[in-house]
């Protein structure tokens, strides 16, 4: 079991300066006179037993003291308990922390400029009651940024803390306080050795399993101390004495971190971080190995290192406010960025740039030692590294991780240490309409120009969602092989088809001729966007990287049952589809059809096969073949016709030429030239 034991831990320099008092008075008076505190002088009933044992007695009131020495506790007394000390010639010791009598003349100062004086604290807590006490007019007390509502507020307020505040709670009193008033005068009275504590309490509970936090009970320094611890992860316990220490808490766990509250004396530490070591040898054969976190090795008891003006350091968001950021940096105080130092584009309110945890560079820029304070610049130093990055990521094409800060005409601004422009057309790779919800997210970039002269970057989104799609898509080429199943989901439509992402963004086409076994005339009839299809790959070009699908060999081929639903010379109904030049499609059953050819339309001469059949129209048709292999089905719509009946066919009339045989009828040559005959004879006698 390592153990850590955080910087600052234990007294504090009021306490310890009130102790100091106290034990310098006993020993100044000598045991002449009674020594008393009004309470215990700190929160820690050890240290409380050992100084009364010397001498030094606790009264409950003043009505408990008539002579003797008053020793003021580092809380404070207020102004009235004093008065009646003077009056019973009490002499009193002021042990008072220098801190908080500075917050009962502050509050003393507010009160005579006429505000009213606000606490934020634990009502009761008797440093709260001596500030209270310091002041002439009623002043109010608030524990949380809750109770301000209840409160009734004046128009010029003024703000202290109880030094012990957390700084966190303090800021949102304030925050509260400030949206109700007028006028309001703020005074961030948390004591710096108080912020420390809890600081290195909470970093170094961040880093370990378990906290043990030493510590008075009622002391609200030493609660707050526990509350940090548990709110930065760790198991923690709050004791009082090393006697409190249990074996459980340690059993399997490496590494233990010590803390102490403002009241708990060294020798208190030390004891319980002695016990914790006798604790090591019995426990380490129950160790289980835990890893130690990364930092572990950190020595906590090392001084904090010296910081410079100008200096980059490594901040940490512990706090974020509208206006300012708060960051651990290593150093005694805590640093603090004002908003318009966080980055290179304005921001409305910090808390939209960084949230706590967040861990980045940042430059000092003033060191404030009396507040103890340090400012720094996140965007100065972001700014001195940022050319050199958008460089390299220009040279190397590297993508630069950034986070989209607000939306301008004609596209984004994004901080990448400086200020980047991104253009509509390369926010991504498919249209954008609406940019808006891109703000505030964080995406990587390309840098696509870069002027450092003019501070010019102009970068897009585009070329990394490309660059990230072609790795995608190589490696989904390399499992992907043709007439491989796939599930995909419908991206877009178009006219031709539709292109399917069959995982990681990789997108194949399905052709519109591939959707079904039927004919499809828009993929809208079969698909819609973003349906969950299954898929089967068609091709695979590796060089132009694409990716042919086809949905219809994924499912049942109606041709295979062609020949034992259909046969030939079958009449069946069908239905026209396509009416073409030569002829008709029409349809038989689903994916199924068959063509009759425009001379097959009708009983009649058809001109054109539209003067014969309309898409749409059912007709009664006959098979005169079927080609499975082909997938082609010859039809005819005038054989299914029914058949006209014959009309009766007359005998044709023969027309002819009846030669007459009888040697009576003959006309013969001297019928008709007999006359002539005769006269040429008779001539010829004479
Ligand atoms: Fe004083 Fe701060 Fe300690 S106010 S008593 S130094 S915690």
């Amino acid at each position: 079991m390592n153990i850590h034991r955080a910087a600052h831990a234990g007294f504090c320099f009021g306490v310890k300066r009130a102790l100091d008092i106290a034990e310098q008075t006993i020993r100044d008076v000598g045991g002449q006179k009674p020594i008393y505190t009004l309470g215990p002088i700190i929160h820690n009933p050890l240290v409380v037993e050992r100084l009364a044992q010397q001498g030094l007695k606790v009264a409950g009131d003043l009505g408990e003291v008539e002579d003797g020495v008053l020793v003021v506790r580092s809380h404070g007394l207020p102004l009235a308990a004093l008065s009646q000390a003077k009056e019973k010639s009490l002499r009193v010791v002021d042990a008072t922390c220098p801190f908080v009598a500075r917050s009962q003349r502050l509050a003393r100062r507010l009160g005579e400029e006429g505000y009213q004086v606000l606490i934020i604290g634990e009502e009761n807590h008797p440093e709260v009651l001596a500030i209270q006490g310091t002041v002439q007019m009623e002043s109010l007390v608030i524990g949380s940024a809750g109770e301000v509502s209840g409160l009734k507020l004046g128009k010029k307020v003024g703000i202290i803390s109880q030094t012990t505040q957390p700084l966190q709670n303090f800021l949102e009193c304030v925050s509260a306080v400030l949206a109700r008033v007028e006028e309001a005068k703020v005074f961030r009275t948390i004591c710096p050795a108080s912020t420390e504590r809890q600081k290195e309490a909470w970093l170094l509970a961040q880093q370990v399993p378990v906290m043990v936090v030493i510590g008075g009970r009622s002391s609200a320094n030493t609660a707050h101390l526990a509350e940090s611890c548990r709110l930065a992860g760790a198991r923690t316990y709050l004791i009082e004495s090393a006697a409190e220490l249990q074996h459980e808490w340690f059993r399997g766990v490496k590494d233990v971190g010590v803390t102490a509250g403002a009241s708990t004396p060294n020798w208190l530490i030390e004891e319980v971080i002695g016990t914790m070591e006798e604790f090591k040898s019995d426990q380490a054969k129950e160790q289980t190995g835990q890893e130690t976190p990364e930092g572990m090795n950190q020595n906590y008891d090392q001084p904090m290192p010296e910081l410079a003006q100008g200096q980059t350091v490594t901040a940490r968001v512990v706090q974020v406010q509208p206006d300012e950021v708060m960051v651990d940096i290593g150093y005694k105080s805590e640093g603090i960025i004002p908003k318009r130092e966080i980055s290179a584009i304005p921001v409305e309110s910090a808390q939209d740039a960084v949230k706590v945890g967040d861990t980045f560079p940042a430059k000092v820029l003033k060191i404030n030692t009396e507040e103890g304070t340090v400012l720094l610049s996140k965007r100065r130093a972001e700014e001195e590294s940022a050319w050199e990055r958008l460089k390299e990521a220009k040279d190397k094409n590297l993508t630069l991780e950034a986070r989209v800060r607000e939306q301008v005409k004609g596209g984004l601004l994004v901080d990448v240490g400086v200020r980047g422009f991104v253009p509509a057309s390369h926010v991504s790779r498919g249209f954008v309409k609406d940019l808006s919800p891109i703000v505030g997210q964080t995406l990587g970039f390309k840098v696509l120009e870069m002027d450092e002269g003019r501070k010019n970057v102009v970068l897009s989104h585009k070329l990394v969602e490309e660059e990230e799609m072609n790795k995608a898509r190589e490696q989904v080429m390399a499992k992907i092989k043709k007439g491989m199943i796939v599930d995909g989901v419908v991206k877009r439509l178009t006219s031709f088809g539709a292109f399917v992402d069959i995982g990681d963004g990789v997108e194949g086409l399905l052709h519109v001729s591939e959707m079904a076994w039927h004919r499809v005339g828009h993929p809208s009839e079969v698909l819609s966007e973003n349906d969950t299809i299954k898929v089967m790959v068609l091709d695979i070009d590796p060089a132009s990287g694409h990716i042919s699908l086809s949905l219809k060999q994924t499912l049942p081929d109606p041709w295979t049952k062609v020949t034992r639903d259909f046969k030939v010379d079958q009449i069946v109904q069908g239905e026209v589809t396509r009416v073409v030049d030569f002829g008709a499609f029409i349809k038989l059953a689903e994916g199924v059809e068959g063509l009759a050819h425009i001379s097959q339309l009708a009983d009649h001469r058809v001109e054109k096969a539209s003067d014969a059949v309309q898409p749409g129209q059912v007709v009664p048709v006959k098979i005169l073949s079927i080609d499975p292999q082909a997938k082609r089905i010859s039809l005819s719509i005038r054989e299914a016709l029914p058949k006209k009946p014959e009309p009766p066919r007359e005998r044709p009339v023969r027309q002819e030429t009846v030669l007459v045989q009888d040697q009576e009828d003959r006309v013969t040559l001297g019928d008709m030239f007999g006359k002539l005959f005769e006269e040429h004879r008779g001539e010829k006698s004479e």
